[in-house]
């Protein structure tokens, strides 16, 4: 039959079909991403595609013939939209190996993307946890906004003891109106321990790490704000021995051999007695930080039996567990936030 006297379903067809390699034919020769774009428009654009154009012919078709001929629609838009695909493809692949682009030199070394890391110290008190952890040592958290009777008076520090100067801690003007209560920036994490006997008993074996403050003026081994590894054993039977002992099992852990440790007398309000800890590592001898035996005192103040029971606590530098650790020399290194520092570790 010549092609003026076909039927409207067979002209529909043959059109499609037509459309169908013409489609093939541009998707296929396409040699770059925007000639595949450009050729998706052509055809298969929502407003004036090719395609779009032909599917408004279905309304000439008549009823009998129109399930067939919306088949056929189907299929051309199926196997458009798969030249299409194909083709988006083959380009991406080949501008991944650069053969569409000669000037692409695929020998020369990638821009490598660096990958995020934790600060030093959030690493540093992800290890102390996890050493602790393994001693039995459960976390415990308190605000870094203490009260007087946390920070000070239930630490058995008096009104008048000079720990308590303004000079030596950050008071907050703002908070003491709330309630008239006096308010500072903790001083010392061992606010945690007050915190956690009020609200339990014992046995107790806590750590908590946290930021603590002072008004000290920034030097290579001070620094406003810091943190601090509070350490809590108490039961029956705690003794300066079992002190010792944890200190030097945390050391050893921490450090990877086997540590000495060494105390030597101190004085702390909360603790009697206080010793002040060192251990051996790299030929010297380096200070830990406070520890010493609950003061009976602090135990009235939460309510213990100072009879049945006796407790440790130590209070280290995370800071400077986390130099030592890594040879930083200077504690600003580790609040610059300079990424060319931070990214070493
Ligand atoms: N809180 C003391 C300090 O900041 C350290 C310490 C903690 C001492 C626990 C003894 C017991 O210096």
């Amino acid at each position: 039959m010549a092609p003026g006297n076909s039927s409207p379903l067979e002209s529909f067809v043959r059109e499609l079909d037509a459309l169908l390699e013409a489609a093939r034919q541009s998707f296929g020769s396409a040699s770059s991403l925007q000639q595949v774009e450009e050729a998706r428009v052509a055809f298969l654009g929502a407003k004036s595609g090719r395609f779009k154009a032909a599917q408004k012919q279905l309304g000439q078709i008549p009823a009998d013939a129109k399930p067939t001929a919306g088949q056929h629609l189907n299929r051309v838009k199926n196997e458009i939209q798969a030249a299409f695909d194909a083709a988006k493809a083959r380009f991406a692949t080949e501008s991944f190996r650069g053969e569409a682009d000669p000037t692409f030199d695929r020998t020369l070394p990638g821009t490598t993307s660096r990958l995020g890391r934790l600060h030093p110290i959030t690493q540093t008190i992800n290890e102390l946890m996890d050493i602790m952890g393994r001693l039995g040592f459960s976390p415990a958290y308190g605000p870094e906004v203490e009260d007087e009777r946390h920070n000070f008076e239930a630490l058995n520090i008096p009104a008048d003891h000079p720990a308590r100067d303004p000079l030596d801690n950050f008071y907050l003007s703002v908070a003491s109106k709330r309630d008239g209560e006096t308010r500072l920036l903790r001083s010392q994490t061992s606010t945690v321990q007050i915190r956690v006997m009020e609200n339990r008993q014992p046995p107790i074996r806590v750590i908590s790490l946290g930021r603590v403050y002072r008004p000290d003026t920034a030097d290579p081994t001070h620094y406003p704000m810091f943190h601090q590894m509070e350490g809590l054993m108490v039961d029956e039977h705690v003794n300066l021995a079992t002190l010792k002992t944890v200190l030097q099992l945390f050391a050893t852990n921490y450090l990877g051999a086997s540590v000495p440790v060494r105390i030597r007398p101190s004085f702390f309000p909360f603790t009697e007695p206080s010793v002040e800890a060192d251990y051996f590592w790299n030929g010297k001898w380096t200070e830990f930080g406070g520890a010493g035996i609950i003061d009976p005192n602090v135990f009235k103040a939460v309510g213990y039996d100072t009879e049945r029971y006796t407790g440790f606590a130590f209070g280290l530098g995370v800071e400077r567990l986390c130099m030592i650790r890594h040879g930083i020399i200077d504690i600003r290194n580790l609040y610059t936030n300079d990424v060319r520092f931070l990214r070493q570790f």
